[in-house]
């Protein structure tokens, strides 16, 4: 029974990634997974909920220390759901799966009966999985080619427009801010226009390799960018990131998520952040400090995208005072032998606090 179950979960996977096969996908190393467990300090019998559960690798090291822990693990990608379906029959009644965005849980938490102000402990590893990134399939990959989708959950939200789907529609100006905004691209204008040029002229871009040569070519075939640590890098990585957090709402979700961990944490409850870029580590940021904007998370139009906005007047009225105090004065970055071993890790930031009011 249990090897059936296996063998499902395997095919499952591999359908949704588009491919008849039963390799695996890249397993995801966890971010910062030692000093999370020093902060969370999980103790047995609490409830934790992995708002980004991925391959879940956060969650084991939770149970790893707690044993008797009791986790609930939310991912909006149905292959992370699939990886944490498959745990929860490993630690029978230990691990809740839930398949949705940040913005869906109240209603899945009310369904499972879990009020507000009852939860010991929330992380948040913000940003996309090393299955999401390293498959071309699922169209996020600057270096493997495949379809332009970057969706986290296309199968779920079949509908929702692919990247290719907004370039192919997107008003230059509108993509300009885009890429600025949510890229923090400096040439942000001159790859817009060579976008929509190209749509004119030659044809719509569809693949993720023909997006990133588009983007070389606006720079010539030896120029080559430089990340925060000053090294190589390809220069539609920025480009690439813009379309990715535009396409999954991903800066509204954030937003909502820190609203959402002040809700149900109890008081002396704990909330870990792990960011990747500077925009996702400003809103948890402001959160933490009591300063939300209330423009803040979006400030592009959403009508390509047809999710909710979740920052509503109302809401953000609530969160103005903070109730958080910070566990570490600084915010916590990788070891050197972490960033040597995972270099996905280069760039992440722990923010550790606990709620006191
Ligand atoms: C960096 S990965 C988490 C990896 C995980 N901590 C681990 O160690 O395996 C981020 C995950 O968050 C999920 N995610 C991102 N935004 C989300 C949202 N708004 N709602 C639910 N899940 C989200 C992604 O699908 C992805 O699987």
């Amino acid at each position: 029974m249990l090897f059936i179950r296996k063998l499902n979960c395997r095919l499952v996977l591999a359908r949704i990634q588009g491919r008849w096969c039963t390799t695996e996908p890249t397993r995801h190393v966890p971010v910062m997974a030692k000093e999370t467990i020093q902060f969370l300090k999980p103790r047995n019998n609490e409830l934790f909920i992995d708002m980004t559960f991925g391959a879940g690798g956060h969650t084991r090291e939770i149970l790893k220390a707690a044993p008797s822990a009791k986790i609930i693990a939310l991912d909006r990608d149905p292959v992370a759901h699939e990886m944490a379906l498959a745990l929860a029959d490993k630690f029978p009644g230990q691990i809740y799966p839930i398949l949705g965005w940040f913005s869906e849980l109240p209603q899945k938490l009310e369904e499972l009966g879990i009020r507000q102000r009852s939860i010991d402990g929330m992380i948040f590893d913000f940003g996309c999985s090393s299955m999401q990134f390293d498959e071309g399939s699922r169209g996020f990959s600057i270096s493997k080619d495949g379809p332009l989708d970057m969706r986290m959950d296309k199968e779920r939200c079949p509908d929702a427009p692919t990247a290719a789907e907004i370039l192919a529609k997107i008003d230059e100006i509108d993509l300009a801010r885009v890429l600025k905004i949510y890229g923090e691209e400096k040439h942000a204008k001159k790859i817009a226009g060579a976008i929509v040029e190209a749509r004119n002229t030659i044809k719509k871009i569809e693949t993720t390799k023909e997006l990133a040569d588009l983007v070389q070519s606006c720079f010539g075939s030896d120029s080559f960018g430089l990340d925060k640590l000053k090294r190589p890098s390809h220069l539609a990585t920025k480009t690439f990131q813009a379309l990715r957090i535009f396409v999954n709402n991903e800066l509204n979700e954030i937003n909502y998520g820190m609203v959402l961990a002040q809700h149900y944490l109890k008081i002396g409850g704990k909330m870990i952040t792990i960011t990747f870029h500077s925009l996702e580590d400003t809103i948890v940021k402001r959160h933490i400090m009591g300063n939300v904007l209330n423009d803040m998370a979006n400030k592009l139009p959403l009508r390509y995208n047809s999710h909710i906005i979740c920052h509503e007047q109302e809401v953000m009225e609530t969160v103005m005072k903070s109730p958080w105090h910070q566990l570490s004065k600084h915010v916590i970055v990788p070891t050197y032998e972490e960033v040597e071993d995972n270099p996905r890790s280069r760039s992440a930031k722990l923010r550790a606090v606990v709620l006191v009011d």
